[in-house]
Formats: C-alpha cells, structure tokens, sequence
C-alpha cells in the first residue's frame, strides 16, 4: 500500500485526541497474565501487529485469551486472560511466529527458557535479520539451552529440560527487552536474580513486577528478583504509547505556527520521556499536564501541542536510550529545525526492525536535506523546511513509515510512503487521524 501525503498548509487543532497503548506495557501485561493465577482483565491494548504476535504465541503455549473484538461488554482493545500459573504453560505443537516483533520473540524466549518447555521461534524477514545472542547468552548462564542460527539470528530454540539456577548477569548493552528476558526467566527461579546493565532501560517490568507483589529491589541500573515469583491474575489500563503520540506531537509543531493539538493519557514514565526533553532542546514549547499514576504503577499526562519553530540540537547519551524508538521522528525535526542537528550514541538504530540510521539518512536526503551518516548516528543541516515531492519506501520498519509520512506534511510537495501498510506495527488508523486532523493523504493500492 502506499499512501501520498500533500503539505499540510494549516493548522492542526484538535482536543481529546488518544493514541494506541503502549506497546511495552501491552506486550508485558499479556505475558505477566499468563504466568499470573486466576484471571487478569487488560483494557487498552495496543492494536497494532505487534502486540497481537504475542497473544497468538501465548495461545499456542495454552493460554486462554480473549480480546473484546465482537464481545459488547468489552472494548476492541480490551482483553481477558486466564492464567493457569507458571508451571501451567504447555509446549506449542509448532514454532512460534512471532512476526515483526523483536519485543515477543526476545521475552517469550526468556518465558520457554524459565519454564524448560522446548519451543523454536521465529519471524518475518526484517525480524529474521535481528541479533538474538544478546538475549540467548544470558538465558545460557542462567543454564538454560537455547540455540540461535549460525550467524546469531532466529529461529530462537529453547530446550526442554535444563532447569535454571540463581545468576547475576551483565550486559554491555543497555536493553529493556534482554532485561526483561532474564527476569522473567528469573520467575521461575528459587533464589536471586541479578541483572546489570550499563545504563537503566525503560523499567516497565520491574514496575509491574513489583505492582504484583514480586520481590523485586532496584539500586541504579541493577535488578535484584528473588524467585519464584506467584504473581495474582490483576486489572491493568495500558496508557496510551508516547512513542506513537511523539508522531503527532511532531506533525502538530511542524504544522503552520499556532493551534493546538491535545493528546490525552499518554504514558510519562521517565525512562521513556527523552523525547519530551529532546524538544525541549530544539526550543519547543509543549504543555504537559499530569494526570493520575495509572494501575500499571505507570505516570500519565495530558499533552498539548501548536505549530512553531525549531532550532537544531545536539542529543546524545542518556536521552537518546530515553528516547531510543523516537529517532527517526527526532531526525525528521532536526531537518525542518533551523541549524545544525547532531544525533549520537544510537548504533543500536542500526539494528532495529531496518538500519535506522542508515534509512533515514536516504530519505531525509531524498527529500532535499543535508544529512551525514556517523557510525552511531546523523549530522543534519537544518533548513526550516524539505523540498520533498519524492517516494520513500517504508523497509518493512513502522517507525520509518511513520516518521516520513510526518515529513511529508511539512515537505513543499508531496511525498508518497511506499509501504505504508507497515505504520499498523504500532499505529494502525494513523492515516485516517492524520485525515481527521486536516491532513490529505490519499491511499493508493
Ligand atoms: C522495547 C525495548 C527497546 C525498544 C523496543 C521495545 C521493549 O528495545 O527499542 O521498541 O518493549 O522492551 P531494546 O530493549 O532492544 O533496547
């Protein structure tokens, strides 16, 4: 599918607008539920392909699952899940596919790891191209069996058998899903798990662990969980994601000055919100409201929005892990931003659902900016504005997807977004809002 994009020549007003789930939390909640006893009730789930790999993978390991699609007392995003315990998994008579999603095939492998269960899993081609190592090798020292491809990628196999034992694990890499993979592996352990990571990764495990009443104790960027871990079935409201918003956070400040877009009941956690400070560097202006801590132990805020100028900015270390999925959008700003926009310490990007840094710095070009690729990020000559008129092909990468059809609004002409159809990964109805908001984006077989 493709979808052409026209500059959108006015303003964007618009109140009580939501955004999807947030896909961490959404992910997490499901596979907490199905390690949990009795019944767990999950209200606004993200809709999108991705979250749905792991429901389908639960499923296959026995786990009985409902989504309020067609049930009147339910909303489509809204979900109940029976969850017979840790030991009630059962092992797929078939490999799990968990599709696009690196954030599935990562924690369900922790999962089959923690339970001995033998499981092979597997992907599509943008996600058969991701290193598993990083997560394989942790789940080894905690004695786990678990075989990766010869060159590290999946199919992922865990096998049947090799019951785990207490560990601390260290990681170079800051990495919210290996960290989650070895604690809940670590669920199943009689004993400490301790996990370190250079810098702290977004923490939505460990705050849902502790909601639950797991013995879990956090000293700066290490975990300590004592196992097992029994968790209760639980209610949980999964706040709306901040990196699907910072999409039309962008397209709003990019729009003609003034107006004013409001997004409602956006997830702040603050090893998220490097977005938030990052246009706070550009000289942003945005209205934050803080609403109440949501069940998922989870911040929220009202969000508000106009259209202004920006200045580039130099974003590098901590921000960026806070900010990790919102860099193609961020490299998007630091092209219409007047002056130079340096982006650093992202070489994880290269290893994403496509080479971030590398696609963005095809397209931004493009369309007519001045980019160089570095190692582990973009210099960007700002402009305040891109010639655009180009096609841009979306490499099987929602973020890439999202984050031109955002530049295409404020390109001079329009753009189309080939592989469109891949924004539905974490923003399905993206267009159709963008429509709603003022946009013309006319969708194209
Ligand atoms: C995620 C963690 C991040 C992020 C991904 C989702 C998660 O990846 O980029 O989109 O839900 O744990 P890493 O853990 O690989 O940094």
């Amino acid at each position: 599918m493709k979808a052409r994009i026209s500059p959108l020549r006015r303003r964007i007003d618009a109140a009580g607008v939501r955004v999807p789930g947030d896909k961490s939390i959404s992910h997490r909640a499901l596979m907490l539920a199905a390690l949990a006893k009795g019944e767990s009730r999950i209200g606004g789930l993200a809709p999108g392909n991705d979250v749905r790999s792991t429901a389908r993978c639960l499923s296959k390991l026995g786990v009985k699952l409902a989504r309020g699609e067609g049930d009147p007392g339910m909303g489509p995003d809204d979900a109940i899940v029976v969850g017979q315990g840790r030991r009630g998994l059962r092992e797929p008579n078939g490999p799990l596919d968990c599709g696009n999603s690196g954030t599935s095939l990562r924690l369900l492998t922790g999962i089959c790891a923690g339970a001995g269960l033998e499981a092979t899993l597997m992907g599509d081609e943008s996600l058969s191209r991701r290193p598993m190592e990083r997560v394989a090798a942790p789940l080894r020292e905690m004695g786990a069996v678990v075989e990766t491809a010869s060159n590290g990628r999946p199919p992922v196999t865990v096998r049947r058998g090799h019951p785990l034992h207490p560990a601390r694990i260290e990681t170079k890499v800051a990495s919210a899903q290996v960290k989650s993979a070895v604690l809940l592996a670590g669920m199943f352990i009689d004993g400490e798990t301790i996990f370190s990571e250079p810098a702290r990764s977004r923490d939505h495990t460990e705050r849902m662990l502790r909601t639950l009443g797991a013995d879990l104790r956090v000293q700066g960027s290490t975990v300590t969980l004592r196992g097992p871990a029994e968790l209760p079935g639980f209610a949980l409201e999964v706040p709306g994601d901040l990196s699907s918003a910072a999409f039309l956070i962008a397209a709003a400040l990019v729009a003609p000055e003034g107006g004013s877009l409001q997004i409602e009941h956006v997830g702040v956690n603050p090893t998220r919100t490097g977005f938030l400070d990052a246009l706070a560097l550009f000289g942003a202006r945005l209205k934050l409201e803080l609403g109440g801590q949501s069940k998922a132990a989870e911040p929220t805020a009202r969000l508000t929005a106009s259209g202004q100028k920006l200045k580039g900015a130099h974003l590098d270390g901590e921000l960026i892990l806070r900010s990790i999925d919102e860099v193609p959008i961020l490299a998007v700003l630091g092209a219409l931003a007047e002056g130079e926009t340096v982006i650093r310490g992202a070489a994880e990007l290269r290893i994403k659902e496509s080479d971030r840094l590398a696609q963005m710095a095809a397209g931004l070009r493009a369309m007519g900016a001045k980019v160089e690729e570095l190692p582990d990020g973009l210099r960007i000559e700002g402009a305040g504005s891109l010639p655009g008129g180009v096609q841009i092909d979306s490499a099987m990468d929602h973020r890439i997807a999202l984050a031109f059809s955002v530049a295409a609004l404020a390109a001079e002409k329009p753009t189309t977004i080939a592989g469109a159809e891949w924004a539905d990964v974490s923003f399905p109805g993206f267009f159709a809002l963008l429509q709603r908001l003022g946009a013309e984006v006319e969708i194209l077989a």
